[in-house]
């Protein structure tokens, strides 16, 4: 099995569905994890040879980390983006292509270690977050001082360091002249706009709630955009794609994007933590104003459903052990109707951005991978684990 549950499939360390028959040889996810895996290996030297506990803990949980599951989304949007701007399937540029794909997937680490910090959350991809399992490290060695707030600092030094290989990688892996120019712009801002949209969803939290509209735009930024627009851009520069086919491919990202929001703000209340490899109902204890939880005291309040009120407000925040915050949030939503609105509109996005991926690739094998690849995010076909 999958950290996230899921039987694996012959050939397919993700038990996703294999390459199709007609490219046979065309698998991203896995050659960008062979990427991953033979330059992490030589940054692991590297650290070894400067200490060996350095090396030997934050180094190895953060490998480990961006090696163990995760779906390899964000490099294989990059990855199509670039086939279907006419980039190469094999050769020196694919490569490269597939090398940035692989520096995504170190920003997503950084981006995965440092939210569950934010987030006080204990389990990532089915095994302890990193400052969990630091935390336990610390009590177990019998070290002095705070063993969670010594897991917390440790998370914070892994996942700078993952932001800095992603960060080398990207800028070793970049071709000469004019398209290096255009992707560095990219690149630049895919990174502050997911800080600027973590910052936001910290900042709605404190804030006790948020409008739907509102819950929207945190979506869009900390996740929609650089889980898919800005792969799919990317990719789109780097294979030299004409304005027209870059505004396509975003504006299906855009989509798709969100819509992979929806469905993980939707996992998180009521989703199967063997499936997603983290727990469920961590936004209802937090006291997120997600999407859904947003939507549904618009519709309490318009409707002056004070009981629906009072417990969403009630258990927005509630730590207390008995857990029993989740399930009265989830039977509340149920009861406004939420969850069906919130699937809709995931439909919704998720067909139009397939529609406009099938106008806009005129490669029919790159428009049904595309295609493909949005049902699965967005959809959730397969785990949905934040991959
Ligand atoms: C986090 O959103 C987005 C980033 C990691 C930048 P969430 O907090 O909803 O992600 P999960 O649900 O913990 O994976
Ligand atoms: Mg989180
Ligand atoms: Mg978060
Ligand atoms: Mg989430």
């Amino acid at each position: 099995m999958t950290a996230s549950g899921r039987a694996a499939g012959p050939g397919s360390p993700h038990g996703l569905p294999g390459p199709t028959d007609d490219a046979p040889e065309e698998d991203p996810r896995r050659e960008v994890e062979e990427v991953l895996r033979r330059w992490t290996a030589r940054r692991c030297e590297e650290a070894r040879s400067l200490d060996v506990a350095f090396h030997g803990q934050p180094v190895t949980a953060l490998v480990d980390l961006a090696l163990r599951g995760g779906r390899r989304n964000r490099a294989a949007f990059l990855w199509w983006g670039w086939r279907a701007a006419k980039g190469a399937p094999r050769g020196p540029a694919a490569t490269d292509a597939l090398r940035t794909a692989a520096a995504l997937e170190l920003l997503q680490t950084c981006a995965l270690i440092h939210d569950d910090v934010m987030d006080d959350s204990a389990l990532r991809r089915g095994r302890p977050s990193l400052h969990t399992a630091f935390a336990r490290r610390h009590r177990r060695d019998g070290l002095r001082g705070d063993p969670d707030g010594y897991g917390r600092a440790v998370a914070v030094l892994a996942g700078d360091l993952a932001l800095a290989w992603a960060d080398d990688l990207f800028a070793e892996s970049l071709p000469d002249g004019a398209v290096r120019h255009a992707a560095q712009r990219v690149w630049r801002v895919t990174r502050t706009e997911m800080v600027a949209g973590q910052f936001l969803d910290l900042r709605a939290q404190a804030a006790g709630g948020a409008s739907p509209a509102a819950a929207l735009r945190v979506a869009r930024l900390k996740s929609a955009l650089y889980t898919v627009e800005r792969p799919l851009h990317l990719g789109a520069v780097l294979g030299g794609a004409d304005a027209g086919l870059v505004a396509a491919l975003r504006a299906a990202g855009r989509r798709a994007g969100l819509a992979f929001q929806l469905r993980d703000d939707l996992l998180d209340l009521f989703g199967d933590p063997e499936r997603t490899g983290k727990p469920t109902g961590g936004d209802v204890r937090e006291g997120k104003p997600t999407y859904p939880v947003a939507l549904a005291l618009a519709r309490a309040e318009a409707a002056g459903d004070e009981r629906a009120l009072t417990v969403l407000r009630e258990s927005s925040g509630d730590r207390s052990p008995t857990g029993e915050g989740p399930a009265r949030v989830r039977d509340v939503l149920t009861g406004l109707g939420v969850p069906a609105a919130v699937e809709e509109r995931i439909a919704r996005l998720s067909g139009s951005a397939r529609r406009i991926l099938s106008e806009a690739c005129d490669d029919p094998l790159v428009a049904r991978r595309l295609e493909a690849l949005v049902r699965e995010t967005a959809e959730g076909a397969g785990g949905a684990e934040r991959g």
